[in-house]
């Protein structure tokens, strides 16, 4: 029995979990990461408890391959997974890449419903055939093998039953059920496992998992519902990342379940405490930020800003508070340190928000620390997350050193502006549709690129005019796709910092990776 089936049959009442946020999350357009972002958070989910990490597609290109692989070889904890079709190929491809981990698992899956089943234009018959072979195929490599019937909730009842049978005497240890559109409501989601759990021969011997998507918003409530009907594993992302509306949220599935055990007597093995450092890091790699509303690690998850709430949270938390904020790993917005303080104290204060920084990178930190605790009078925890966040390194080609833009009621506004491209200084003076514009078309000047722009994100880090705008730039030149990121009391300064790193990240990958490395020459839903 491998790891994952043996810590269910032990606890019955245990949820095994499943994040995909390094697959079906950083597939989704724009969401791609970089290797070393993908080794970090791999590592981030492994801390925080994930049972079954799902690190990558290895056909799907160089880059992910040699991510699954590096993951795996790293892992220390959690079951390591790699993504293949249904192909022979696919599948000798994933168990390489995984094959060395601690616990290492194959995910074959085959899209199983009357619209799926006509891309690759196979009978009923023939796709059974091809499932029987390569889980078995499978088999053959690992003893950890889970298979999906892709699009399963728009599977005729009595085929995906018979495929499910077969997959389960071919060996699959895990059958997962997607509802790949995000098209199934909760009674059905619930409905779908017993069924499948009563009626299927060899159900006994196998976990069933869940693998819900966010279309009609329901994917939370449907994978709770399949926990409710039987599963013991859900799969899921960091902040719900997916393509579209995304997938079943992390964060939410194991909150609901710790703070509604009286209704929902399951547990996982989840560090919740993890979960806010989680969130933040996926969304700065993935450049997708989370909504300020968003349940759990929203912005104003936890905020009660109401006259009517404030009073009755002074009077007493629980007034309008399910969980405390410590439990996701939120600490009391607190004043952090001033112009005075020194280098112990600010080692001390990132260590207590998760950051382990070497030496050089606390001197950096630390000289930008100062910068802006003069500028700004009050700095917070999540202005000292925001410097940590930030890029940009000492092997920098390119650095902003000056910029002053003029801007008003009358356009044109212009910039100008000084970087030091290789150690040189060169200035430009550009105009522009406003002040950011021109003081991108004054970097475009400098650094010639074809880059185009994907994402132009600002945020503010605090309250108060004088907070900090964290700013996020995407750029795409010939399939590479890089992300920048940069914060500043001053919006148009961190706007050029976020473009300036993104296009330091992209002279790296233009001599690292061929052109096309992040569109990947096979995408998962290629079932042929
Ligand atoms: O949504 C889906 O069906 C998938 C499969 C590959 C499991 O992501
Ligand atoms: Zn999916």
């Amino acid at each position: 029995m491998n790891p994952d089936t043996n810590a269910v049959a032990r606890e019955p009442q245990r949820v095994l979990i499943f994040d995909t946020t390094l697959r079906d999350g950083e597939q989704s357009p724009g969401a791609t990461m970089s290797h070393a972002e993908k080794l970090e958070i791999a590592e981030l989910l492994d801390a925080m408890g994930v049972d079954i990490i799902e690190a990558g597609f290895p056909i799907a290109s160089e880059g992910d391959f040699r991510a699954v692989k590096e993951i795996a070889e790293r892992s220390r904890r959690a079951t390591i997974c790699g993504l293949a079709r249904a192909h022979p190929t696919d599948i000798d491809r994933a168990w390489e890449a995984v094959r060395h981990a601690t616990s290492p698992r194959i995910h074959t899956f085959i899209g199983t419903s009357p619209l799926h089943r006509a891309i690759p234009n196979l009978t009923q018959d023939e796709m059974a055939d091809r499932i029987h072979q390569t889980v078995t195929h499978a088999r053959n490599l690992c003893d950890n093998v889970q298979w999906s019937p892709m699009d399963a909730t728009r599977t005729e009842w009595d085929y995906l039953r018979r495929v499910v049978e077969i997959a389960i005497r071919a060996g699959a240890t895990t059958i997962n059920i997607p509802d790949t559109v995000g098209y199934t409501a909760p009674v059905e989601s619930a409905e779908l496992i017993r069924r499948l759990i009563a009626e299927v021969e060899g159900a006994e011997d196998v976990i069933f998992a869940t693998h819900c998507h966010d279309d009609l918003g329901m994917a939370t409530a449907n994978s709770l519902a399949a926990v409710e009907g039987g599963a013991r594993q859900i799969e899921c992302t960091i902040n719900g990342l997916g393509e579209r509306a995304g997938n079943t949220a992390l964060e939410e599935v194991v909150m609901a379940l710790k703070v509604r055990g009286d209704i929902m007597p399951f547990h996982t093995e989840i560090d919740t405490t993890r979960i806010m450092n989680i969130s933040r890091r996926v969304a700065t790699v993935s450049g997708f930020p989370v909504q300020f509303n968003k349940a759990i690690v929203g912005k104003n998850a936890f905020a009660h800003e109401s006259g009517i709430h404030q009073d009755g949270m002074l009077k007493n938390a629980e007034t309008f508070e399910i969980m405390r904020p410590a439990d996701v790993g939120l600490k009391e917005t607190s004043l952090v340190m001033g112009k005075h303080s020194g280098r112990a104290a600010l080692r001390s204060k990132l260590k207590e928000l998760g950051h382990d920084v070497g030496d050089n990178q606390l001197q950096d930190i630390f000289v930008r620390f100062k910068s802006l605790a003069d500028r700004k009078k009050e700095v917070y925890d999540e202005d000292i997350d925001a410097l940590v966040r930030a890029q940009g390194a000492a092997e920098d080609a390119l650095e902003l050193t000056f910029l002053r833009v003029i801007c008003g009621t009358e356009a044109p506004q212009s910039a100008d502006l000084t970087m030091r491209v290789d150690g040189e200084d060169r200035q430009i003076t550009a105009q522009g549709d406003g002040p950011v514009d021109a003081t991108f078309a004054a970097i475009k000047g400098l650094v010639d690129h074809s880059a185009r722009l994907q994402l132009y994100q600002v945020h503010a880090v605090t309250e108060g005019t004088d907070a900090q705008a964290t700013v996020t730039v995407r750029l795409e030149e010939s399939g590479r796709i890089v992300t920048g990121q940069s914060s500043d009391t001053d919006t148009v300064v961190a706007s050029a910092k976020a473009y300036i790193a993104a296009l330091n990240r992209l002279l790296v990958k233009r001599r690292l990776v061929p052109e096309g490395s992040d569109t990947p020459e096979i995408n998962y839903r290629d079932v042929v």
